[in-house]
């Protein structure tokens, strides 16, 4: 819950899912004195909301009260520029919480140069909608009162996930960080089988973008699992029958999602070293 921010919020690094956030907790009722921003050159979206919610901002912290929460929103590869500067902004007890991905926990504390209570949170773009998928892993300076605050901010631009052994954090990676791109793939695929059978490639695509948008739509405003969702488009020896015989057979799509997801959680375990 927000309301369980007591303290300052500071945000390094508005890019874009940095300020997707910001907008979410400003939305969700943080106080606008509560949120302070380092960016050293916010982009128009960024200094739009800076200027409408009248945000303390600037280029580093040192201007900045003692943050009770910081949230990493810059590159990964930034982190070893920002974090020394912030350990002396930052208390003992002030809450790191990273999204940068491939970071791990043991990375984030050695650049702070001190135990601190740290949480590592793999989210996804839908975020910027309030619609995102976080998952988040605390190391063991985090209290419970930190970790409902952090749940909060996560779960005002969508929903929020734990994990306790951060080694899942890969498969989580490959699977909700990375899975928006492979419904956008899905569309295109879609829309270009469809133009394969003689359909008009932009009405192709049309009907591939707001079928995929209808179905996720549905899926969220069902109590139904996928599976009964699925089988209640399925009428025995009908089309979508003859289509999904195709698609799951288990040469078909799923043994290509295994191995999909497989190699996104290697790629995801040799980028994070
Ligand atoms: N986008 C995604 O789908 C996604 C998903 C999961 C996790 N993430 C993670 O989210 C993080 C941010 O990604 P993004 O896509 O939002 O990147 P981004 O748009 O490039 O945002 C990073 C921002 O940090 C700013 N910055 C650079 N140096 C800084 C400093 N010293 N102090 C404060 N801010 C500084 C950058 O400014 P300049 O542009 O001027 O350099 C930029 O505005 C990354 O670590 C990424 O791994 C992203």
């Amino acid at each position: 819950m927000l309301t369980e921010i007591d303290g300052p919020v500071l945000l390094v690094g508005a890019g874009k899912m940095g300020a997707a956030m910001a907008q979410g907790w400003l939305r969700r009722g943080l106080s606008a004195d509560r949120l302070f921003i380092q960016e050293p050159s916010p982009s128009k979206q960024a200094q739009k909301m800076i200027d409408d919610y009248g945000l303390s901002w600037g280029a580093d912290s040192a201007s900045f009260p003692t943050p009770a929460i910081v949230v990493l929103a810059v590159k990964p590869q930034m982190m070893a520029d920002v974090l020394p500067d912030l350990a002396g902004t930052a208390g003992p007890n002030t809450l790191f919480m990273s999204i940068a991905a491939g970071q791990s926990l043991q990375t984030l504390a050695a650049l702070i140069g001190r135990d601190q209570p740290i949480v590592r949170v793999m989210p996804n773009t839908p975020a910027a909608i309030g619609q995102g998928m976080s998952v988040a892993c605390a190391n063991t300076h985090v209290s419970e009162k930190q970790a409902r605050q952090c749940d909060g901010l996560l779960s005002a631009v969508g929903e929020a996930a734990w994990i306790d052994d951060e080694a899942q954090m890969d498969a989580v990676t490959a699977v909700s960080g990375s899975g928006p791109a492979y419904l956008f793939a899905l569309t295109e695929c879609l829309a270009q089988a469809g133009a394969r059978q003689g359909l008009d490639e932009a009405l192709a695509m049309k009907l591939a973008r707001v079928t995929m948008q209808g179905a996720a739509a549905l899926m969220q405003a069902s109590d139904e699992t996928p599976v009964t969702l699925r089988k209640n488009v399925t009428s025995p020896g009908g089309t979508t029958q003859a289509a999904l015989e195709i698609l799951l057979d288990e040469n078909a799509l799923p043994k290509l999602m295994q191995t999909t997801i497989s190699a996104a959680t290697t790629r995801s375990k040799e980028l994070s070293g």
